[in-house]
């Protein structure tokens, strides 16, 4: 390959200059083939932003086709975050390279996270402000969110073994007042005498009565709590059998039946028949749908209008996921509170009455199962609870032994 100068010469006709240039050629085809076959998204902006060239990753990344080229920095950067970077890059034209991380936005809203490895670009001799900016890009965004789980997942860890260390300690006391509380309410010395006492008459032993029954009743209800606590607290493997859903249902339901019929709640259950046992923990599993019907109740009880639980169960088309539904008629879910409401301690219970824990411990069951727990509520149109479950298959019978 060579270029060829042809200039006129003083004297008349021309010079022609031959310069071998294949060698530069080659180089460049070289880089070209790099850059267009590099994993990192690689991106050139211009002086005002504008993306000028964009390599097939980068292409991919964005999700905009040939149209990113031509496109403004701003427009794919999460609006959040858009100014202080877009100010940073134009500082860097100045200086040099820099690595930072942010959020683009797809046309499609998804976001991704980024890493961007960027330097100013400056041709040849050219001083000053560089004319623009080479980025190379790499998507973390699973990488993030992957850390953000383990951390998650380690914070509750460590508040499960916070909470279980402080509900045992409480345990053993709570259980000494119960008892003593009990003992107290049986003492023959505060049951009506059968003729008049002298030294205490009959109001002040039921006065202290009223005192000791006071006493037993809340340190049930604390001894509740600190179930719930150990509940959420615990650390053992459920013991897994093939195990009808049904049939789980159908118990947490006869716990809570006359419950719900004082609440005026009625109660439809369209359980699927034939459907494949799932590979579960039978009391888990009753504890999972008792917690969901509670709170399906307690919705509705302060709730006008109709009062309806409707409990549904079927299988995948495949029989490989047994699916169960629990959907009540009451105020529903505001807007945002979907994601909060299987937080530990969430909730909107007054003071003594709800831990927040019934929801963190039913997603934590079924999630040890190996399953999926949902909400689907619009405000005003009731909860619908929906737990999914593997089916017991030929490979748990190995699992098993
Ligand atoms: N079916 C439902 N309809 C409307 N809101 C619900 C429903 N189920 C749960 N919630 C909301 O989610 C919150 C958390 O529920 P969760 O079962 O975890 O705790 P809780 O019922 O408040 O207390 P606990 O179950 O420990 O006694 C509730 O306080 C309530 O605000
Ligand atoms: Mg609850």
């Amino acid at each position: 390959v060579v270029d060829l100068l042809v200039s006129p010469h003083p004297a008349g006709g021309c010079v022609v200059t031959f310069d071998d240039v294949s060698a530069q050629v080659a180089l460049a085809e070289r880089h070209r083939l790099v850059v267009e076959t590099a994993r990192d998204a690689l991106l050139i902006t211009d002086r005002a932003g504008t993306v000028v060239y964009a390599n097939p990753a980068a292409v991919a990344l964005f999700g905009r086709g040939a149209a990113l080229v031509g496109t403004r920095s701003a427009d794919l950067i999460h609006p959040q975050q858009s100014g202080p970077l877009l100010a940073r890059i134009a500082e860097q034209r100045l200086g040099g390279p820099l690595v930072y991380e942010f959020t683009a936005v797809r046309p499609d809203g998804t976001e991704l996270e980024l890493v961007a490895s960027t330097a100013p670009l400056r041709e040849l001799g050219e001083a000053g402000p560089a004319s623009g900016v080479v980025a190379s890009l790499r998507d973390v965004t699973d990488e993030r969110r992957a850390a953000r789980q383990l951390a998650e997942r380690e914070k509750l860890a460590a508040l499960g073994q916070l909470v279980g260390g402080v509900a045992h300690e409480l345990n053993n006391p709570l259980a000494g007042v119960l008892a003593m509380s009990e003992l107290l309410l049986a003492e023959p010395l505060l049951a009506d005498p059968p003729d008049g006492d002298v030294v205490v008459d009959v109001a002040t032993r039921r006065d202290l009565r009223d005192l000791a029954a006071t006493v037993h009743q809340e340190a049930r209800r604390a001894a509740r709590t600190v179930s719930r606590l150990l509940d959420f607290a615990r650390q053992h493997a459920p013991r897994r059998a093939p195990t009808d859903v049904n049939d789980a249902i159908t118990a947490a339901l006869a716990l809570r039946r006359s419950s719900l019929q004082l609440a005026g709640v009625a109660v439809e259950a369209a359980l699927g028949d034939a459907l494949p046992p799932a590979w579960a923990d039978a009391h888990e599993l009753q504890q999972v749908f008792l917690n969901l019907i509670t709170n399906a109740e307690h919705a509705m009880a302060g709730h006008a209008g109709p009062r309806r639980l409707l409990v549904r169960t079927g299988a995948s088309a495949d029989r490989a996921v047994v699916r169960a539904e629990v959907a009540d008629t009451g105020p529903g879910l505001a807007p945002g509170e979907a994601a909060r409401v299987f937080e530990p301690f969430y909730t909107t219970k007054p003071r003594g009455e709800g831990t927040g824990l019934g929801l963190a411990v039913s997603a934590g069951i079924v999630r040890e199962h190996g399953g999926t727990m949902r909400v689907e509520s619009a405000p005003g149109a009731g909860a619908t609870f929906v737990v999914e479950l593997p089916a017991a298959g030929p490979q748990n019978a190995e699992d098993a032994l």
